[in-house]
């Protein structure tokens, strides 16, 4: 398998900020979603081929409510509500993950919050291609 890592702070935003008040973020902060339905973060992943993907995307979300995001690919919908449940402290990082299919190139993949909540905090995406695509990240 091959991995790929997508910093959210690199990304395009869409009604976000780029912070870094809260520890334990990768690269030089974390994307914190405008508490609105429909701000997203999208990132462009390069893909060697056509297939499948293992998207793990690393989040904090301090609250106790599930802060759900709908996964598109090149803009169609890949995964609907991709859950990113409380962690407990918005300094406690995990990972959500989910699978799609890509095409060999550039693919646009979009996390856009659906709740009136807005995304959790967004660190980063790691996108893993090959052997089932079944290494998870730490
Ligand atoms: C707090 C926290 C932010 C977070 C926000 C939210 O303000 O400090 O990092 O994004 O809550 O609820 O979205």
């Amino acid at each position: 398998a091959a991995s790929a890592e997508y910093e959210a702070e690199n990304a395009t935003i869409s009604k976000g900020v780029v912070e870094s008040n809260h520890a334990g973020y990768s690269g030089t902060g974390f994307v914190n979603y405008d508490n609105v339905a429909g701000s997203y973060v999208e990132f462009t992943v390069n893909s060697a081929q056509a297939g499948s993907a293992r998207l793990d995307f690393r989040f904090a979300n301090g609250t106790g409510a599930n802060r759900p995001v709908d996964v598109t690919v090149n803009g169609t919908t890949a995964t609907s509500n991709l859950a990113f449940p409380g962690t407990g402290d918005w300094t406690n990082w995990q990972v959500a993950a989910t699978t799609v299919n890509l095409k060999a190139g550039a693919n646009k993949v979009r996390a856009a919050a659906t709740g009136a909540e807005g995304g959790p905090n967004l660190d980063k995406l790691t996108v893993t291609t090959g052997s089932g695509d079944s290494t998870p990240p730490t």
